[in-house]
């Protein structure tokens, strides 16, 4: 092997490789003539490995509801490579995200559907049938012809953007730059536990809350809402980044969330938690997984003119804009976030909203922290794919102590 090749092949340099990978691809797919005779290969697949399949088994939904519209097929149309970067992968397991319930009612269906449809070139109810999952752990079975960082048999895992079918059936499509290589230590039933809850975790604390492995030494963190998927994956990431955590969560977790590393626990079911939290030092981070009147009282909780963050998952975006279209939604969520920001931004706090990012090169640094033993998949409860209805069920109920999976194949069992 060259020297530069070994270089490439260094795992700690993987992630950049990636990431110029995929700029690569996108220059070339930008200039190319040949970019239309690429999109318009619909029918044909970019490799061989499947194309005698046609259909496969999936949970779909027909249309928005509760937990009736979900329905099995033998015949849901198999997923073809429409982009030379894609990779088909077939799905061991899944994991469900509160989420796919809000999206089995109809939940952000105005923003998806443009994104899905930009053009709006299909016919209204194009979006069905739709498959819900948003988490995979899988075998690759086919590779586009411009992925070069994966092969056929590699086993991967992946957060699947919400725009996008998703992993309850047996067989989905994903680019390259979504997907990384499974940790070695865990089965596939326990990484579907995983990839949402850390990519959004991933984006929130470091690309929004700007924090790293380098620079969460001394940190004080308050994360709100700490026993669900999210909380039960940040608080083990930033205790492995050496941080000081601080949880609430109900009574009865107490005990778990301490397990998991955290340093401090407020119960919320005892009483209002701003009392015992304030009688703490201040924090320079502070992940809401909670939402509703937090707002009202958490930022008094951060260090002001320190560079303190508050960052909230539970944002009115998706609300705005099915409530009143694209543009006055965006229109009305953007006034609201400046406000916010700004009005905080006077008493020396930053306000923030965080989202999920899907992310193959953060994913491909939560395998590391995963085989180094650093992070463990918490799962809540595993159902069979016979039982998916049960499994949003589950969900629905809520009180979840970490993530609902749902195995599709057996392991061992042959591709
Ligand atoms: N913006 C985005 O892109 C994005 C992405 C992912 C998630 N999210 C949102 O982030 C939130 C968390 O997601 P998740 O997957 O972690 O949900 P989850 O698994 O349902 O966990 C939520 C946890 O919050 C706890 N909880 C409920 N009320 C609480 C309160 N008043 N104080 C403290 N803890 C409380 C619950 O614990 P108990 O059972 O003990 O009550 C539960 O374990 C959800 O609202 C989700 O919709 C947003």
């Amino acid at each position: 092997m060259s020297a530069t090749a070994s270089v490439l092949f260094h795992s700690s340099n993987m992630t950049c490789v990636r990431r110029l990978e995929y700029k690569r691809w996108l220059l070339r797919l930008s200039t190319s003539t040949n970019v239309k005779t690429l999109l318009c290969r619909q029918s044909s697949p970019f490799s061989t490995s499947s194309r005698c399949r046609t259909i496969m088994p999936a949970w779909v939904i027909d249309k928005y509801g509760s937990n009736e519209v979900l329905r099995f097929t033998k015949n849901a149309r198999f997923p073809f490579l429409r982009f030379p970067n894609e990779v088909i992968v077939k799905v061991f397991a899944a994991g469900l995200n509160p989420l796919d319930v809000s999206m089995r009612g109809g939940y952000g269906a105005a923003t998806l559907s443009v994104k899905r449809d930009p053009l709006n070139s299909m016919q209204s109810g194009s979006d069905f049938p739709l498959i819900l999952g948003r988490d995979v752990s899988g075998v690759i079975i086919e590779c586009g012809m411009d992925v070069k960082y994966f092969r056929e048999r590699d086993e991967v895992w992946a957060a699947i953007p919400p725009w996008k079918q998703g992993s309850l059936a047996e067989f989905v499509v994903l680019s390259a730059n979504e997907i990384s290589h499974k940790p070695k230590s865990l089965s596939h039933t326990e990484a579907a536990a995983i990839p949402y809850v850390a990519t959004t975790a991933w984006s929130a604390l470091v690309n929004t809350a700007g924090l790293s492995k380098d620079n969460c030494g001394k940190k004080r963190i308050l994360i709100l809402g700490g026993s669900g998927g999210v909380g039960t994956f940040a608080i083990q990431m930033l205790k492995a980044w050496g941080a000081h955590v601080t949880v609430t969560c109900s009574q009865n977790a107490e005990g778990f969330v301490r397990g998991l590393g955290a340093d401090h626990v407020v119960d919320y079911t005892a009483g209002p938690v701003e009392e015992p939290l304030s009688a703490l030092d201040k924090f320079d981070v502070i992940l809401d997984n909670v939402g509703g009147d937090t707002e009202r009282w958490a930022l008094n909780l951060l260090k002001p003119w320190c560079g303190a963050k508050y960052v909230t998952l539970v944002t009115p975006f998706l609300h705005n804009t099915d409530m009143l279209g694209i543009a006055d939604g965006m229109m009305q969520t953007a006034a609201t976030v400046a406000t916010k920001a700004l009005k905080h931004l006077m008493k020396g706090v930053h306000y923030r909203w965080g989202f999920f990012a899907p992310s193959g090169p953060a994913l491909d640094e939560v395998t590391e922290m995963v085989d180094a033993g650093q992070i463990r998949p918490v799962v809540d409860e595993t159902f069979s794919f016979s039982q998916v209805p049960q499994a949003f069920q589950k969900l629905e109920n809520g009180h979840a102590r970490g993530k609902t999976v749902v195995q599709v194949i057996k392991e061992g069992d042959d591709l």
